[in-house]
């Protein structure tokens, strides 16, 4: 993160934090500020999407409620988002599943690697809420909950000096990951070296070669520059880990019934928007990333990536078998939309 955005984000945090940022408006305007912080730009559909929100829940509650979309880590980065909105001192935030995974167990279970057999059954099964609801609600008694995904694509590696082409290339190179055990148990079994930080750190520590590669969907190449330093893109499809957009619980269930009916439906609004936008900006970021970042893409053979990480599916289950009715309805959907190579 830039300098100044850095210190702006401090001063926010701190002053939300201390809540000396009143859920009110200023200067006669009694409406109820509702502020959601995510960590991608502006250009980014995650963006976009929430932009949509502000703008329905405005047309429709405009008199009532403000709604404050901060980007970019403006409030800190999502492990600080995610307290923030535990504590109500913002009302929303976006989080990678992986770092949830570290306020509930639950979420491991879409943290597994090669866990959806297709982009198709991952979409099914996220759509699903007897598969979603269970782990969404989980954190309530911590004071979140989950009010909608959103589509984040497929993680797959990318380095800076050779590609990865089987797991044994992954040897001896420092790879970051979200901070999230099942993330750093996967570079473990894959033979890497896992490296936890925040997504905000790691365009500088690739630069500055503390990592060596990083692992993300394509959008982190260009929209977070990763791509000017990592020429190397591997198409291993380790996994689909979808963002979350998490709310305040005590926020959400003080609201009128009939607001709260007005931000259900800007909660879908948030999933479809964001994923109409998702398919043209991946194949956007692609074409930017090979032409004007000279990024080449690899499509290596991801059966022996997938062999070395199968086995966690079972450690995890028998780690946590209140998860293993929902894993056993995610097969179902594996079953119903396999993968074109099978
Ligand atoms: C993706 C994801 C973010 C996440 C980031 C990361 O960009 O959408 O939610 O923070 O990966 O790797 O940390």
């Amino acid at each position: 993160m830039k300098r100044f955005q850095k210190t702006l984000a401090l001063a926010l945090t701190a002053a939300l934090a201390a809540g000396a940022l009143s859920g009110c408006g200023s200067d006669g305007d009694d409406r109820t500020i509702v502020r959601i912080g995510h960590n991608q730009s502006t250009n980014h559909p995650t963006h976009i999407a929430l932009t949509a929100f502000e703008e329905y829940v405005e047309s429709k509650l405009g008199d009532k409620y403000n709604v404050e979309v901060y980007p970019s880590e403006l409030l800190g980065s999502q492990t600080d988002m995610v307290q923030l909105t535990q504590t109500g001192a913002i009302d929303f935030c976006v989080a990678s599943n992986s770092i949830l995974e570290t306020f509930s167990d639950n979420y491991t279970l879409f943290n597994m690697p090669y866990l959806f057999a297709s982009s198709e059954a991952y979409h099914a099964a996220m759509d699903d809420e007897s598969i979603t609801d269970p782990i969404f609600e989980s954190t309530k008694k911590a004071g979140f909950e989950a009010v909608t995904w959103i589509d984040a694509g497929t993680r797959n590696f990318y380095t800076v000096s050779k590609p990865i082409e089987s797991p044994a290339d992954l040897k001896g190179l420092k790879i970051r990951v979200q901070q999230s055990p099942t993330n750093v148990e996967m570079m473990r079994r894959l033979g890497g070296s896992a490296t936890p930080m925040g997504f905000g750190e790691v365009y500088t520590a690739l630069q500055s070669k503390i990592i060596d590669g990083a692992e993300n969907n394509e959008m982190a190449l260009t929209d977070n520059g990763h791509g000017d330093v990592c020429k190397y893109y591997s198409y291993d499809m380790h996994q689909m880990i979808p963002d979350i957009l998490i709310g305040n619980c005590a926020f959400l269930d003080k609201m009128p019934a009939e607001d709260r009916a007005v931000f259900e439906e800007g909660f879908k609004l948030v999933n479809q928007v964001e994923r109409e936008e998702w398919v043209s900006a991946v194949e956007n970021a692609k074409e930017k990333a090979a032409n004007e970042q000279g990024v080449q893409f690899f499509y290596p053979d991801t059966k022996p990536f997938q062999d070395i990480c199968s086995p966690m599916h079972e450690a995890v289950l028998e780690a946590h078998p209140d998860l293993r009715p929902i894993y056993e309805k995610i097969q179902e959907k594996n079953a119903e939309y396999p993968s074109a190579a099978s």
